[in-house]
């Protein structure tokens, strides 16, 4: 399944229980920063369980273009040769980040302090996203970039040949953006200065600090502030990314709205930066527990087991919770649609910029399924219609974004009638096991339109 392929169109039927385990794959967040922060150290990063999706092998065919030697021994095994930090190959091709905006705006950051110039190119979702949001703050180091109209890719930066650190608060939520100024931080001398009034996920600075960097973080009445000293000698590692929450969502979700379902998905990362989700479904009376907590590799864990929960109700997501949730909300608004009553989402104009307008793209689908859906420049409403009641039937535009494929799809596990999406093909970016998982705990998926 390509993003950049013919549309793959897919129907979802309604379905019995869904039980078993569901065995999800890596961290798509820690599998870019592994393959990245691999690249940035002298000798070989050993790396178990990385997410094989299209938006991480980007990453790993771009680190190998800026000169890293990067293997897949196969079994999600892979190891990194890297080249240090500020050892950055000038690339003698383009880098097609596909549909990735965390690979593509990370990588922008590993390379704007290095005295090389690459030109950064993706898919049509990616080349709508702003990118001055990284842009703006690397130019403080130094680094030039031309881009096309509003800061949007195919785009060149040449990086700083004398880059000098920065001090930047981050305007907006999001852990790309201060995941690129740290990066670029690295290869600077002296202190680099990130501020950020909300907390956004934090792999980036647990990973630094792992690999070696000198790095703090301060809670302070403006934010966090994360101040990093720049050219470390980074240590090679070994690291074991934890299974993702963010595609742990889907077969918790579905488990939820399916009667009689019983799912065990183990091993999931639950640091608090990313398990937003996970407490508001249980505050809107999901049936979800936490099994066998315990730390692997720096990152909390558990075993999530989700069961059918016939009582959920509609809430109100505080907004302060947004970061830690933020692409978990097209798969809450399928869940909100078997609850009874509203569910309001507010704070998340982020949404609006991901790879689709997330907001829009979910609310048109919702309502072309039966559901009631307002929404506003920054907030969104769904109105529940219980369980049994969502009538479905509808096929969706999934806009080149994965996560919208996959929302719509867990939906029509449980409404009336079944629910299509024009392309499944966006769904190999970061899970492209969801079609045999999801399948063997009993949903029916075909590849056709109803
Ligand atoms: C990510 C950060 C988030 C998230 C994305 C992954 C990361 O984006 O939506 O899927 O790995 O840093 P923003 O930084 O734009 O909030």
């Amino acid at each position: 399944m390509s993003s950049h392929g013919t549309p793959i169109p897919m129907t979802s039927r309604p379905c019995g229980p869904l039980t078993g385990e569901a065995r999800v794959p890596g961290d798509k967040s820690i599998s870019h920063r592994s393959l990245i922060l691999g690249a940035l150290c002298v000798g070989e990063t050993q790396i178990a369980g990385l997410l094989e999706g299209q938006d991480v092998l980007d990453t790993a065919k771009a680190m190998r273009a800026f000169g890293a030697e990067v293997t897949d021994h196969g079994g999600g095994n892979w190891s990194v040769h890297g080249v240090g930090v500020g050892g950055f190959a000038e690339p003698d091709q383009v880098i097609d980040c596909g549909n990735s905006g965390t690979g593509v705006r990370l990588i922008m950051g590993a390379m704007a302090t290095s005295p090389i110039t690459a030109t950064f190119t993706g898919d049509a979702s990616l080349n709508g996203r702003p990118m001055a949001r990284v842009t703006d703050p690397l130019a403080l180091f130094g680094t030039q970039a031309v881009g096309r109209a509003g800061g949007r890719l195919p785009m060149t930066l040449v990086g700083a040949a004398d880059p000098v650190p920065v001090e930047y608060t981050v305007p907006v939520p999001s852990a790309q953006v201060k995941s690129a100024v740290l990066f670029a931080g690295l290869n600077a001398p002296g202190k680099t200065v990130v501020i950020e009034a909300e907390a956004t996920r934090d792999h980036t600075e647990r990973m630094l600090e792992g690999f070696g960097a000198e790095i703090t973080v301060e809670e302070t009445d403006k934010g966090r502030v994360i101040t990093l000293t720049g050219q470390p000698e980074l240590t090679p590692q070994k690291i074991d990314v934890p299974r993702d929450p963010s595609s742990a969502a889907f077969p918790v979700c579905a488990a939820l709205i399916v009667p009689g379902s019983d799912v065990l998905v183990p091993g999931i990362g639950l640091n608090p930066t990313r398990a937003g989700l996970y407490t508001t479904l249980r505050e809107m009376g999901a049936d979800l527990t936490y099994e066998n907590e315990r730390t692997e590799g720096g990152e909390p864990v558990a075993d999530l087991r989700a069961r059918f929960s016939p009582d959920l109700k509609g809430i109100e997501v505080p907004p302060e919770r947004a970061a830690s949730m933020i692409d978990e909300y097209p798969v809450l608004s399928v869940v909100a649609s078997f609850a009874d009553g509203q569910t309001v989402m507010r704070g998340v104009k982020e949404l609006r910029v991901k790879e689709s307008d997330r907001i829009d793209a979910m609310a048109v689908g919702l309502r072309a399924n039966g559901l009631t859906v307002d929404e506003g420049p920054d907030w969104w409403t769904v109105t529940g219609l219980g369980h049994g009641n969502v009538p479905g039937g509808a096929t969706c535009a999934s806009h080149l974004d994965h996560r919208i494929a996959m929302s719509f799809l867990i939906l029509g596990m449980a409404a009336q009638k079944p629910v299509s999406v024009d392309d499944g093909g966006p769904i190999a970016t970061s899970f492209p096991i969801f079609e045999p998982l999801m399948s063997n705990l009993g949903a029916h998926l075909v590849r056709a339109n109803a």
